[in-house]
């Protein structure tokens, strides 16, 4: 058994601050990679410049990342960074940020790489130029991962890119949620509990990885009543609740942040499963944001794994105090509410899900595609 996130992460108030000298040891030049407003609104950006500032690295910014970056983003930031002689990148944001940090620091070091490349497997390991990444959302757990999710619309492609990139260093801090919406909050929350749930049920989960989702979904059950303190508001897919919400309780920030974290940390060791694989295609053709994008699927996968591993579902529901995966169900519901989609586009996802052996064979028992089926049938509405 191996464990194995080599970033060096801090999670506390005044991180960036606190750790300026891990920062600044990082690299010479940065270029620092945000979406357009979140990173002023919420301040990191200004705690991020402060340090660099008074540690004399000069830096420039680059706030064109969007959401689901793309490839054509990655290529440009990749020759900005070069122009600028950056020998570091920086990435403050949710996932798309980190993301793009990410795989803008593998084109920075590898001139001859196209950005529309990203997705091909190399034929051997890459290096990286150092990231620093600063979460600003309790969700994609970037920051403690190898992952990068690009998107590539020349051939209408969302999906993780084939190389290792973790962080050098993570800085953590819970105070940036103050300025988020309830609703993203509560989406990137959903898909935090995917990432542990999805690495439980998982052929790569073992004693000694369990660790991380384990405490992780303890964490998120203690979060779950702030979670769900709107019951009312019905988000679909086509439209959003809580964008007026009252904010969180400021006392949760820093545990959704440390969950968030801790859940990055059990996906970098098993990889995220079926609910994950199936979210793609719902992102990518019918718009809807990462978080609910999994979570629809979340408890029918749990359902069908019950079959398998009864015992780790009874283990995830007890962690999370809920009593069965119908109150999973009908929490997820609250949260994200549903999503309506053609029965065309249905049975066009489905086809395709049954042929991601990557995911698939990550599933802990022989999944079978009238079990792919069924999970699409509960998860969607046909409308
Ligand atoms: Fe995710």
């Amino acid at each position: 058994m191996r464990f194995f996130v080599p970033t060096d992460i801090y999670v506390e108030k005044d991180c960036v601050k606190n750790h300026a000298k891990n920062m600044l040891a990082i690299g010479h030049r940065a270029l620092i990679m945000t979406r357009r407003h979140s990173a002023i609104a919420n301040g990191s950006l200004n705690d991020v410049t402060e340090v660099l500032k008074a540690g004399e690295v000069p830096y420039q910014t680059f706030s064109e990342v969007e959401e689901n970056p793309s490839t054509d983003t990655i290529g440009k930031a990749a020759q900005i960074a070069r122009d600028f002689n950056a020998d570091f990148i920086i990435g403050i944001g949710g996932g798309s940020a980190i993301d793009a940090a990410k795989a803008t620091a593998l084109l920075l070091v590898n001139p001859d790489l196209n950005a529309d490349e990203l997705h091909k497997a190399p034929s051997h390991p890459l290096n990286h130029a150092p990231v620093v990444a600063v979460p600003t959302t309790c969700g994609t757990g970037s920051e403690a991962t190898p992952v990068a999710i690009i998107t590539n619309h020349k051939i209408h492609l969302k999906k993780s890119i084939p190389h290792v990139i973790f962080p050098a260093l993570a800085l953590v801090d819970g105070k940036y949620l103050a300025t988020a919406k309830k609703q993203l909050i509560v989406n990137t929350a959903v898909d935090v509990l995917a990432h542990m749930v999805e690495s439980i049920l998982n052929v790569k989960s073992n004693l000694f990885n369990r660790m991380c989702p384990e405490y992780g979904l303890k964490l998120w059950g203690e979060c779950k009543d702030a979670l769900l303190s709107d019951e009312g508001c019905t988000a679909t897919n086509a439209a959003p609740a809580r964008e007026t919400a009252a904010p969180i309780d400021a006392s949760l920030y820093e545990k959704l942040m440390l969950t968030s974290t801790i859940a990055g940390m059990a996906i970098a060791q098993t990889s995220t499963a079926v609910p994950h694989g199936m979210s793609y295609d719902l992102t990518l053709n019918v718009g809807v944001p990462h978080g609910p994008a999994v979570g629809y699927f979340l408890a029918a996968y749990v359902e069908v794994c019950a079959k398998f591993v009864p015992q780790d579902v009874e283990k995830i529901l007890a962690l999370l105090g809920l009593k069965n995966i119908e109150e999973f169900r009908e929490i997820i519901r609250k949260l994200i509410g549903t999503c309506t989609v053609t029965r065309e586009m249905r049975d066009k996802f489905a086809a395709a899900m049954k042929v991601n052996h990557s995911k698939l064979d990550l599933v802990p028992g022989k999944i079978t595609p009238e079990d792919i089926d069924y999970i699409y049938e509960k998860s969607l509405i046909v409308g």
